[in-house]
């Protein structure tokens, strides 16, 4: 079963607040698509990658990725919507591969340990696998009051926050895909990512343990967390 990669890059970074999108901020001297799509190659696992960019940066992305050569690599235009960004990866991707990985150009650091756990969950049987951290402060469901009242309080010991990469199966992650863009929008945003998408089929999602490093970048302090990774690493 061989392994291919949809790298989503095509936001615009608006709560990083650089004039480049997001995928193209560097870190350590390296833009962040680059080092993500670095990491899925570095795993030695995947066979080719399709990066989503914005339209306006096509040619500044491939730049950025061009150092990474040990995979075949390409860059598509995105769209407006992260789903639809990643249905756009799914549809250059062709229908060659057993498993899909979908990640995001925005969490440059995940470790090829863990694409390694996420695409032999996949091997193992399992369709629909993603990484999950416990979650350290106290969750509670509000409702939409002003200020919103407390509802409901899950016990934090039955919560994960879920990262990328994702793995599937590949025939269901096109199938899921070609069913949420069938859905209305307001069922589209309570997906929220691939594994949603894949849940609305009725389909069980497995957690594997993800990773502090695979932290997502929104924010200036994230950037500056994943430079402190850096630095440990070297
Ligand atoms: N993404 C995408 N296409 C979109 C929107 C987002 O491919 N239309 C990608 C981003 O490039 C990012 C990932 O999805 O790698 C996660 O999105 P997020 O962290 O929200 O990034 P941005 O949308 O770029 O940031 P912001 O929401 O702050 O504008
Ligand atoms: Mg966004």
């Amino acid at each position: 079963m061989s392994v291919g990669a949809v790298l989503a890059a095509a936001g615009s970074g608006s709560r990083l607040g650089y004039t480049v999108p997001k995928a193209l901020v560097p870190l350590g001297g390296e833009a962040l698509v680059a080092r993500a799509a670095r990491g899925l190659a570095d795993s030695g696992l995947v066979r080719r990658i399709v990066v989503t960019a914005p339209a306006a940066y096509l040619e500044q992305v491939r730049a950025a990725v061009a150092p990474v050569s040990s995979v075949d690599i390409e860059v598509v235009d995105g769209g407006a919507t992260r789903q639809a960004s990643v249905a756009s990866g799914l549809r250059a991707l062709g229908g060659s591969d057993g498993v899909i990985l979908v990640h995001d150009a925005a969490r440059p650091l995940a470790s090829a340990d863990l694409i390694g756990r996420l695409v032999a969950a996949v091997r193992a049987g399992h369709p629909a696998v993603v990484p999950g951290v416990p979650v350290v402060d106290t969750i509670r469901a509000v409702d939409d009051g002003d200020p919103p009242r407390a509802i409901a309080t899950p016990d934090r010991s039955g919560l994960r926050a879920i990262q990328t990469p994702q793995a599937f199966d590949a025939d269901l992650l096109r199938r899921a895909h070609a069913h949420g863009a069938a859905r209305a929008d307001s069922e589209a945003v309570a997906a929220g990512d691939d594994a949603g998408l894949v849940e609305a089929l009725g389909i069980a999602v497995h957690v594997v343990p993800g990773e502090a490093r695979a932290l997502k970048i929104t924010t200036r302090h994230d950037l500056s967390v994943a430079a402190l990774y850096l630095e440990e690493d070297a």
